[in-house]
């Protein structure tokens, strides 16, 4: 079916039963579209349900509700379809065949989606030199490090050319040259008219590659659009102040300043952010004034004016303590 959306998912819900017998809510009433041609980040802390996003969107776990489209077809009903026009990387290196080596493994993925033994010369000849693996081909991949392990997950995912690929924090474990190569292919590929979804917990490398990014935080959308779009939150400046000594009134002293989010650093100190004026002595005397009126007994220990990026977005939304909006 022709569509102009990779994925469209709306109110998407994915529930995991635990043993005792209530349920996690993995992806929470999720509604979002991810376009061709574009390189999609998935941030999130640990167990956010980036992964099973990514799961359903590959059709290795069902939706529990809602409704999962990717390339056009249903993921209940059309998984074959979906199945043969995604590819997929996941964290597991078990995907791979440990006894057999890195070609054998591309060439039992080819059979598996019905490429002719021609067709899959081609790919190899394109994808093991791309992802730096040609020297290694003939190799069993139990001898492969974690990293070529890594790399190579990614060309079997990239055989069959899929119109949208999901990678499941693909740059983990690769060394700095090898991942921001890796960078400038997921955008290539996305420059060629694919999708790509890539899920990470590096918050500069979704700067770098993403055209759109989702923040998820328990399953559910926080936070969504450009990387500049995203980072808008603060406005041009944030202030990251540091305290030390009783810091358990710091809420009500900074509550008048937009955005702030605590971040408790062991025993007896919290980082601060919120948004600010461009004046450092003015934002200094403001804190000073608000401690002294609230009767906090916290000491101002080091106040920095800067321009915010994704950690801090981040951060705003998975911290602990959070003052409200
Ligand atoms: N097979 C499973 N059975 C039960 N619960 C699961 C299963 N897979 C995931 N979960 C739960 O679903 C939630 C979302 O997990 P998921 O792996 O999607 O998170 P994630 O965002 O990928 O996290 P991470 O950054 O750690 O990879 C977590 O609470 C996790 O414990
Ligand atoms: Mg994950």
């Amino acid at each position: 079916m022709a569509t102009d959306v990779a994925v469209r998912a709306v109110k998407l819900v994915r529930e995991y039963p635990r043993r005792d017998g209530t349920r996690i809510l993995a992806v929470d009433c999720l509604t979002m579209s991810i376009a061709y041609g574009q390189v999609f980040a998935l941030i999130g802390p640990n167990g956010a349900g980036k992964t099973t996003f990514i799961k359903m969107c590959s059709t290795l776990v069902t939706p529990t509700s809602g409704t999962l489209v990717v390339n056009g077809f249903d993921v209940n009903r059309e998984d074959a379809e979906v199945r043969r026009t995604v590819g997929v990387q996941l964290v597991n290196r078990r995907a791979l065949y440990w006894k057999l080596t890195a070609l054998e493994n591309i060439e039992f993925f080819a059979a598996l989606h019905g490429m002719s033994a021609k067709e899959c010369r081609r790919r190899a000849a394109e994808l093991l030199p791309l992802m730096g693996l040609e020297r290694q081909a003939g190799e069993r991949v139990e001898t492969f490090s974690g990293g070529m392990m890594q790399r190579l997950m990614i060309c079997v995912a990239l055989l069959h050319t899929p119109r949208l690929l999901l990678l499941d924090e693909p740059t983990a474990g690769l060394d700095p040259v090898t991942a921001s190569d890796l960078r400038y292919h997921i955008k290539q590929f996305a420059r060629d008219g694919s999708a790509v979804v890539v899920a990470t917990h590096n918050m500069s490398e979704a700067e770098d590659i993403a055209n759109n990014v989702a923040m998820i935080g328990q399953g559910k959308l926080v936070a969504y659009g450009t990387p500049s779009q995203v980072r808008a939150l603060y406005g041009p400046t944030l202030a990251e102040a540091k305290f030390s000594g009783d810091t358990s009134g710091l809420d009500a002293a900074l509550g008048i300043f937009p955005h702030l989010s605590l971040q408790p650093h062991g025993v007896g100190a919290v980082t601060a952010r919120f948004s600010a004026d461009q004046d450092l002595e003015r934002v200094a005397a403001t804190i000073r004034v608000r401690l002294t009126d609230t009767g906090s007994p916290a000491t101002l220990e080091e106040l920095n004016l800067r321009k915010p990026n994704l950690d801090d977005i981040f951060i705003h939304y998975t911290s602990a303590k959070k003052a409200q909006q």
